[in-house]
């Protein structure tokens, strides 16, 4: 069977849709790069903002016209959004032939068989970590995800993580450091752990590993040179993590933190667990310890009763030069969320007018930071050709600053040292300092 996966949403997602993909092809799958060439059509979805979702029905609604030329072509719906519909997705979609939610990722190639017999399938079941995936590592990649929680329990209130990713689980530290070995002996040079409130790693395992211990644990893989973890979450942050990134060589100076508001009203209503002054303490302690560290976060504009006032908090936070980048979403209301009941619904011209104001913000105090660094060295790990210009190369700072430069395709893999020429709103441009 020929299979095309289409992937939307956050890293986890893309994970996933690797997952998936492996699974496909040790079932005798191949893949292909357009939907036309398939007899399989996968859509890997996310729950998180209300477009995603629109988006996957709009590919799925494409899908269903090629299916009136062939009705033997199969269309599943995978992931997290999948696993929030369940069932209903077949009534949003008659179309679809199956659905699969991302702990049942492994399953696809017995339930698209079972769905190419003619009946609509489902299967939400719990996948246990290490049960179902046990990967061959066919592709080299210089950086790689690794999954080492499921789930969310931390139910912000605007968030459909926890209703569509189930409880927190976290993946036995044996099981993950035996993917990263592989993962190294392949040729990868950097890790980026992943859980989507990955400080509470451990809590649910029987020795209650913390993350702090999974990271010296990794540290010790001989080969891998960077390591990094996402997504930190201000509230659950130990000084015993803070010590082990400033002590772990691998663990890379730059951290992901959201902040979403700078109102501690807002803060509160969205059940985030800290204030604002809070974070800007975590922040500054996190620098002191780690120097030159820099941090990235996310921002939502537009929460229910979100004042001018509210959003004057927020926009003051992002005039702090304190984020080398950031994520900023119009809040999207999602079913069944606490914020979805409530009142004061902000209007899309409010949010969209908010979003433009502290985008311009960020993308000025971004630049500025990006601007101090012209002139400066640094090591850029050589990640893979330029996407636009196809003759340069891309890479990233341990500061997690995107570099693109001129040099030979061999440097993929490689750390090379750079002098920084020039700062663009969301990158940098380096030279070399050896020959090219
Ligand atoms: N609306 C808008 N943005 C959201 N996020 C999560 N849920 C929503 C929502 N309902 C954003 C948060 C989170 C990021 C992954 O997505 O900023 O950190
Ligand atoms: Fe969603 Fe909050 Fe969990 Fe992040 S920490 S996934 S925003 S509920």
């Amino acid at each position: 069977m020929k299979v095309y996966i289409k992937t939307y949403g956050c890293q986890m997602n893309e994970y996933d849709s690797e997952r998936l993909a492996q699974s496909l092809l040790e079932d005798g799958c191949t893949r292909v790069q357009e939907a036309e060439e398939a007899d399989l059509l996968l859509v890997n979805t996310c729950t998180v903002r209300k477009l995603a979702e629109e988006k996957a029905f709009s590919l799925i609604g494409r899908w269903a016209k090629m299916k009136k030329q062939r009705p033997d072509l199969i269309i599943g719906m995978v992931g997290c959004l999948a696993q929030h519909l369940q069932k209903q997705g077949f009534k949003r979609s008659p179309a679809i032939d199956f659905m699969a939610g991302p702990r049942a990722i492994t399953q696809v190639p017995k339930i698209a068989k079972q769905a190419g017999c003619g009946k609509p399938v489902s299967e939400f079941g719990v996948f246990e970590f290490g049960q179902g995936w046990n990967p061959k590592y066919g592709e080299r990649s210089v950086t790689a995800y690794v999954d080492v929680m499921e789930g969310c329990d931390q139910f912000c209130a605007y968030c459909a993580v926890p209703l569509a990713r189930g409880r927190e689980f976290s993946r036995p530290c044996q099981d993950i450091l035996a993917e990263i070995r592989r993962r190294v002996a392949s040729g990868t040079r950097e890790i980026t752990l992943l859980g989507q409130n990955i400080n509470r790693y451990g809590y649910n395992l029987p020795d209650k590993p913390d993350l702090a211990e999974l990271l010296y644990r990794v540290a010790e893989i001989p080969g891998l040179l960077r390591l990094r973890f996402l997504t930190g979450h201000p509230k659950d942050f130990t000084q015993r993590l803070i010590r082990a990134m400033a002590e772990i060589p691998q663990v890379c100076e730059s951290i992901h933190l959201p902040l979403q508001s700078g109102s501690d009203t807002i803060l509160r209503a969205m059940k985030r667990g800290y204030t604002a002054n809070d974070y800007s303490e975590l922040a500054q302690q996190l620098r002191a310890a780690i120097p030159g560290l820099t941090i990235s976060t996310d921002f939502i504009v537009g929460f229910p009763g979100e004042t001018e006032e509210n959003f004057q908090a927020t926009l003051e936070m992002a005039e702090k030069n304190l984020f080398h980048n950031a994520y900023c979403f119009k809040y999207s209301s999602r079913e069944d969320t606490v914020a979805a009941r409530l009142p004061d619904q902000v209007s899309r011209e409010v949010k969209e007018n908010r979003l433009a104001r502290l985008f311009r913000e960020l993308e000025r105090s971004a630049l500025n930071i990006r601007t101090s660094l012209v002139g400066s060295r640094d090591k850029v790990l050589i990640e893979k050709p330029d996407i636009r210009t196809k003759q340069r190369l891309q890479g990233r700072t341990r500061t997690n600053h995107i570099v693109n430069l001129e040099g030979p395709r061999e440097w993929i893999g490689k750390e090379i040292e750079v002098e920084i020429t020039a700062a663009k709103n969301w990158s940098l441009s380096g030279k070399a300092m050896q020959e090219v």
